[in-house]
């Protein structure tokens, strides 16, 4: 089983246009020729026109934090599905635990995201994890189960083939503290187990899952030699290119 590893930067509410163009211009050739892995970066909205312009004929492909799940309508401040892949938009970030815990996002709100994501042929990078009172009370499992059975309930497997999920725990998110790639490892076959109960076995192995919360260049070597962890989707580290750039070549440049 080869699953291609998929490194993906969210930027959050970082970098104006011109920010996101410098960028963008020193990334990409930090990672010219890095053909062997998928690297996405997920500027803010105000900056996916101008990068989709900016990334054309890289290897890098556009992602988007976050989207509303009608193609239009009465939703102020509101951009949806239709609109990013209208302007080139590759991925999009569902269920980021931000999402949830600071916006309120339900896993009802967010399977209904990813049905919307579906419909114009975009990727969801379905986000879930425990926060870390969840993980003291011994619930993570049970916390990890409930959001990939509500967000994902319905789907077919013909669905969901482009899916990927991210595991996140929220207490290695922005904090510095790195979930041990033991921790990582099995949250991360655990979400293949129940994924292979919810959908077949196939399906499981071939799925992508990425690692979130605190990932810099020390720490992704580990992280990455885990079977079941397929790849990153990095905060704070994205924001730097040359920070990014040596995660991305991660295995490559010793
Ligand atoms: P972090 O963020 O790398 O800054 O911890 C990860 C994320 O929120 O996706």
């Amino acid at each position: 089983m080869k699953r291609r590893p998929l490194i993906a930067g969210n930027w959050k509410m970082h970098k104006t246009v011109p920010e996101t163009l410098a960028y963008i211009e020193a990334f990409k050739s930090l990672v010219a020729g890095v053909e062997d892995r998928d690297i996405m970066l997920a500027p803010p909205f105000t900056s996916l026109d101008a990068a989709e312009r900016a990334l054309e004929g890289t290897n890098i492909y556009l992602g988007a934090q976050n989207c509303h799940w009608a193609d239009e309508g009465a939703f102020t401040g509101e951009i949806s599905p239709k609109m990013l892949a209208d302007i080139g938009v590759t991925y999009v970030i569902i269920g980021h635990s931000e999402r949830r815990h600071i916006f309120g996002e339900t896993d009802k709100v967010i399977r209904q995201k990813i049905e919307a994501v579906l419909k114009y042929d975009l990727i969801p990078i379905l986000c879930i994890g425990e926060t870390l009172e969840e993980r003291e009370a011994g619930k993570t499992l049970k916390v990890l189960e409930t959001q990939l059975k509500e967000g994902l309930k319905g789907f077919s497997v013909a669905d969901l083939k482009s899916l990927v999920v991210a595991y996140e725990p929220v207490w290695a998110i922005g904090t510095g503290k790195t979930a041990t790639p033991e921790q990582a490892e099995e949250a991360h076959a655990f979400v293949r187990k129940i994924l292979a109960e919810m959908f077949n076995q196939e399906f499981a192995d071939n799925l992508r899952i990425l690692y979130g919360g605190s990932v810099k260049p020390e720490n992704v070597v580990g992280l990455m030699a885990r079977p079941d962890i397929d790849g990153a989707l990095v905060g704070g580290a994205s924001l730097k290119p040359d920070v990014f750039a040596k995660i991305v070549c991660f295995g490559r440049m010793e």
